[in-house]
């Protein structure tokens, strides 16, 4: 059986929770491959909202397995409580839930150089989430990282120590200074607890439930334009957020991909710094904003609005090699009379462009939109797809042929049952 693959195709946010949520229990396995507590995963199910970071989006089903791969960064302290909330919550995820040993970890001290390294950029800040993520991955590239494995080492607290004593030179090179003994403690009982997790090669595990003909759903977080290559760079995130991404941080070779699911919204987001050409800095991005409750799972801030983008999906479609894409949040234009979408980019003297401009070139192209009709009408209590508006119809086609991939699945609420799959 093969392993299908989930990506947000845009800047995050684009609603992958929910679809995982959704897909889930066809799959016997969910294992996440890349990204940290930067990631808020929201499921809505029986009028209650959870909110994942770390733990795959499989944990509410009994049957499925669920994995953190080593492409991901684990922040023991916030993964602790993530379970902890679950357990609350009547969830028994002790036997299902296995960890990759060769996942990194994310120290006290990596949070710590994220906030101070954030600060010394001035006007330039990525905007960061500060979950100690860019520090964390320059470890791992820099082969000077600790992984899950490591906590069950006897050395293992010496090896804190020389991390934390290289991460102080890192801050001391800001005049700063870590301040991360109140948060020591905390710390060391959450690697306690992680110790009595299932800490595994989670790459055998993964290859050994192929060969017995299970079924794998990797789950991306963040977006593709969030991308360490081929996003916004340099603002964008610190791990491989496409499909490839699926292949190094769960060791399954390529060919075994099937399926890829591209999850964007009707409209396009962003949180933090950074390109964003069809931003609306009006009233019309305010409506979206508060419709569409745009603000951060994970950090609470308000998310930048505006239109969808085809050119920057088109880049996102090729990079991933989507099968087929999610349309989330159809409802949150509910009210407008006219969408706007992004067809392609014109430069100032006048040649036009149907790809997504490199940064540079961004400073001086402007969108060029096609209007469409709005529906005015709300979507929230439809659930056959016969029955959607003729002018939200209209849209999904127009979006299907400017993108040449189907769209699958049109979403109209966050609960699971405002999920209308198309044939
Ligand atoms: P970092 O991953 O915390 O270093 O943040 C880098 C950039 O990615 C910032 O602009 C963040 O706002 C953005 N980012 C990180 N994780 C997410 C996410 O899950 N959703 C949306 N944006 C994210």
């Amino acid at each position: 059986m093969p392993v299908d693959v989930l990506v947000g195709l845009q800047w995050g946010d684009e609603g992958k929770g929910k679809i995982v949520d959704v897909l889930a229990p066809t799959y016997d396995a969910v294992a996440r491959f890349q990204g940290g507590p930067n990631a808020g995963h929201t499921l809505y199910f029986d009028g209650v909202k959870h909110v994942l970071h770390q733990v795959p989006s499989g944990i509410f089903h009994s049957h499925i397995i669920n994995v953190v791969g080593n492409g991901v960064v684990l922040d023991p302290v916030v993964f602790r409580q993530e379970l902890q909330k679950l357990t609350d919550r009547g969830i028994d995820w002790a036997k299902n839930l296995y960890i990759s040993r060769k996942a990194q970890l994310i120290l006290p001290s990596h949070r710590a150089l994220d906030r101070i390294s954030e600060e010394a950029r001035g006007g330039g800040k990525i905007g960061s989430t500060l979950k100690g993520i860019g520090p964390t991955y320059q470890d791992k590239i820099g082969r000077t990282g600790l992984r899950v494995g490591d906590v069950l080492l006897p050395d293992f607290q010496e090896r804190y120590q020389e991390a934390v004593d290289r991460h102080a030179t890192l801050a001391a090179f800001h005049n700063r200074e870590l301040e991360i003994e109140s948060l020591e403690a905390d710390f060391f009982s959450a690697v306690d607890f992680l110790r009595a997790l299932q800490l595994v090669d989670t790459e055998y595990l993964l290859n050994d439930l192929l060969q017995q003909g299970k079924s794998i759903l990797a789950e991306g977080a963040q977006g593709s334009m969030l991308d360490i290559d081929f996003g916004t760079y340099p603002f964008v995130t610190s791990s491989s957020t496409i499909v490839a991404g699926a292949c190094t941080g769960l060791g399954i070779a390529p060919r075994h991909i099937d399926k890829v699911y591209g999850i964007s919204k009707a409209y396009c987001t962003r949180v933090g710094s950074g390109p964003f050409p069809t931003e609306l800095h009006d009233a019309v991005g305010e409506q979206i904003r508060a419709a569409g409750r745009e603000f951060g799972a994970t950090t609470g801030r308000p998310r930048r609005c505006g239109w969808i983008d085809l050119p920057a999906l088109r880049y996102s479609i090729m990079l991933n090699g989507v099968t087929e894409i999610h349309l989330m949040k159809a409802d949150v234009l509910d009210e407008f009379d006219e969408i706007q979408v992004c067809t392609h980019y014109r430069a100032a003297d006048g040649t036009e462009t149907d790809q997504l401009p490199d940064y540079a070139a961004l400073q001086t192209m402007v969108p060029v939109y096609k209007a469409m009709p709005g529906w005015r009408t709300s979507l929230q209590e439809i659930t056959d797809p016969e029955k959607l508006p003729k002018e939200l119809l209209t849209y999904v086609e127009f979006l299907e042929e400017h993108l040449n991939v189907p769209i699958r699945i049109v979403s109209v609420g966050p609960d699971r049952v405002s999920t209308l799959h198309r044939a």
